[in-house]
């Protein structure tokens, strides 16, 4: 507990799905927060709903994949709290399945706005404010920036960027005392790996559950633990780096969830309360 004392979050789509895993585990860990997303998203419950559990936390609207707004969000984090010290550029999209003849140009845009230039812009509008407090940065890769993802092949391309870009940032930013890390989910319990909710089909769905070793789905919980680890003082010594929270599916061959042993199945219970891990941005708004 307290791993964030004294410390301000900036949670990029922060409202929903892993964002809003991320928000809740960093206010119950003591920072204050600010949670981030566009204007569809939940962010005043999610930020209400940490306040009412007895955290501190703000939220901002806006498209941060526009310079002036990110500048807006950071400023307003600082006008409130004083200092930034994480930033998590979680947000993303992940609107269109689509084999690469048929995947319309439009979705493509819109994957490199808010996948890549967000993450671009946020990064570049809060390093003064990080710079200032030494703090880190953590960006959401992908096990499809790895491996690349049938009909989202642009996705994977996407996330690759995100990678390699951390790697940039931290090179670059060392000299200023600011990490930046990634973590690299694999297929995970929010609204884009279900049918039902978002782009992907049947098929896709349940390729997902078993490349990977647990033959399941992570739980937004399972990934914000990683991220709550790389933005605290206990990763002090690891910029630079990926760490993958896929279940294993980077290295599993062929069906290997289906050979999972039943306690990998079982999904640890979550007790952060989350109400919005269904309500992610599946389509073009
Ligand atoms: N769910 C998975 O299986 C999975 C796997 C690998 C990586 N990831 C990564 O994790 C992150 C979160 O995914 P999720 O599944 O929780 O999805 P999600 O849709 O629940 O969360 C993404 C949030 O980002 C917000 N957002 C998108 N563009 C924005 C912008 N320009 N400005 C402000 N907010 C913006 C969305 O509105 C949404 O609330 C993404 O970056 C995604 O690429 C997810």
């Amino acid at each position: 507990m307290n791993r964030l004392a004294n410390k301000v979050a900036l949670v990029t789509g922060g409202a929903t799905g892993i964002g809003e895993a991320i928000s809740k585990l960093f206010a119950r860990e003591g920072a204050r927060v600010v949670v981030a997303g566009l204007p569809d998203d939940p962010v005043d419950k999610v930020a209400n709903e940490i306040r009412q559990n007895g955290g501190d936390a703000i939220g901002f609207t806006g498209d941060i994949s526009f310079l002036e707004v990110a500048n807006e969000c950071v400023q307003r984090t600082t006008d409130t709290y004083g200092q930034l010290d994480i930033l998590i550029n979680n947000a993303g999209v992940f609107v269109e399945t689509n084999e690469v003849q048929d995947y319309t140009e439009h979705a493509f845009d819109y994957m490199l706005r808010n996948n890549v230039r967000s993450t671009f812009i946020m990064t570049k509008a809060a390093l003064p404010a990080l710079q200032k407090t030494k703090g880190n940065i953590v960006i959401a890769g992908s096990e499809a920036g790895v491996l690349g993802i049938p009909q989202n092949a642009a996705y994977g391309g996407t996330k690759a960027f995100n990678m390699a870009f951390a790697k940039g940032v931290a090179g670059e930013q060392a000299a200023h005392g600011v990490r930046c890390n990634v973590v690299g989910p694999g297929p995970i319990d929010t609204a884009w790996t279900h049918k039902e909710t978002g782009p992907m089909n049947k098929k896709m769905e349940k390729l997902n559950n078993q490349a990977n070793l647990m033959g399941r789905r992570g739980t937004p919980e399972e990934v914000a633990n990683v991220y709550l680890f790389l933005a605290s003082a206990e990763a002090s010594y690891v910029t630079g780096a990926v760490y993958m929270v896929d279940g294993g599916i980077t290295i599993g061959k062929g069906p290997a969830g289906d050979q999972a042993d039943s306690s990998f199945k079982e999904e640890p219970e979550q007790d952060l309360n989350l109400q919005h891990g269904m309500e992610g941005h599946t389509a073009i708004r």
